[in-house]
């Protein structure tokens, strides 16, 4: 029998692309440049299975391919707002994402971030690279302890309750949070976390406002210009999750006028664009989307990406079936 044909959209880590080679008539993309809508349309006219990933935009317009012939998409991640569900379920595919393997790796960056932006680390690394440094001194660059300080978590899934347990057990943080779909109890025991009923109860009570909620249209802009002047004067934004949850003008708004006092990002409306204002001022840390960027969690998100495909082309449900 001949093996099912895959087309692989981003360059994968090595290991990973080897195993695809080997199980699947697999077509990589070597070169690592994104595929236009046109040649995203050709994939699922001429492949089994499309494997994308969040950087891709496998919309309506991609899954209108006729005809078709893919009957599924293995995306690489766990964020799944670049495919439109309603779409590909409609084209008859299975979709499926790579949950659990990457939450400790971004749960570590969010904290990364946290402490980047309160102890002015980004800042101080420019100062002295710039060879700006004259010495140390009492007041040099001061930053903020986050030490016993108040966490609030928008979205209490996998993410925020790792992060939690670094913040509370690393430093002795109090956890406040909001989920539409609130956690189990035995998810967040031991956290002393408290849930609030509203996004805005979090942002008025949290010095560190973290997101954790996916993008899509339920959440496009829950942070804007309400949420910053809710928030309070200075608290630290902190987003790892999706850019177009924030409203990327209104934060910018805010950090301008010191309604809130920093802001550390992974993630973007208009990635890999990154409002120009943000990348000017010394109390954001911009990183660029490496959440899951260590090569244990990488290869870790393909292999399960393999994992699914080999069972739906056995006729398996993926484990992480989206659709
Ligand atoms: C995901 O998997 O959704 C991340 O954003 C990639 O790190």
């Amino acid at each position: 029998m001949s093996k099912p044909r895959i087309i692989v959209t981003r360059r994968w880590p090595e290991e990973v692309e080897k195993v695809l080679t080997e199980k699947y008539d697999a077509q990589l993309n070597v070169d690592d440049v994104p595929m236009t809508v046109a040649e995203m349309q050709d994939a699922f006219r001429s492949a089994d299975a499309v494997l994308p990933t969040v950087s891709d935009k496998v919309n309506a317009e991609v899954l209108g391919a006729t005809p078709m012939k893919a009957r599924m998409i293995g995306s690489f991640g766990v964020g799944f707002n670049h495919i439109d569900l309603d779409a590909a379920k409609a084209a008859g595919l299975t979709v499926s994402n790579t949950p659990d393997v990457l939450t400790d790796c971004t749960a570590d960056l969010a904290i990364t971030l946290m402490l980047m932006v309160a102890r002015r680390a980004g800042e101080g690394e420019r100062h002295a690279r710039n060879r700006e440094w004259t010495g140390w001194r009492p007041t040099h660059m001061m930053g903020t302890s986050v030490h016993h300080k108040t966490l609030g978590l928008i979205g209490m899934g996998r993410i925020a309750r790792a992060v939690a347990t670094r913040a509370a057990h690393g430093f002795g943080m109090k956890i406040i949070f909001h989920d539409p779909f609130p956690p189990r109890a035995e998810d967040i025991a031991g956290l002393n976390a408290r849930q609030c009923s509203s996004p805005k109860e979090v942002f008025e009570q949290a010095d560190f406002v973290s997101l954790h909620c996916p993008g899509g249209k339920e959440t496009y802009h829950l942070i804007g210009a309400d949420a910053f002047a809710a928030m309070k004067p200075g608290a630290f934004l902190i987003n790892t999750a999706r850019g177009d949850i924030v409203d990327e003008q209104a934060m910018v708004a805010a950090l301008q006028s010191g309604q809130i006092a920093g802001a550390g990002l992974d993630v973007y409306e208009s990635e890999p664009t990154i409002s120009e204002p943000l990348l000017g001022m010394e109390n954001v840390v911009t990183l660029p989307h490496l959440g899951s960027a260590t090569i244990e969690t990488r290869v870790a998100m393909g292999m399960r990406v393999v994992e699914n495909i080999d069972a739906f082309f056995s006729g398996k449900t993926p484990r992480d079936k989206l659709v």
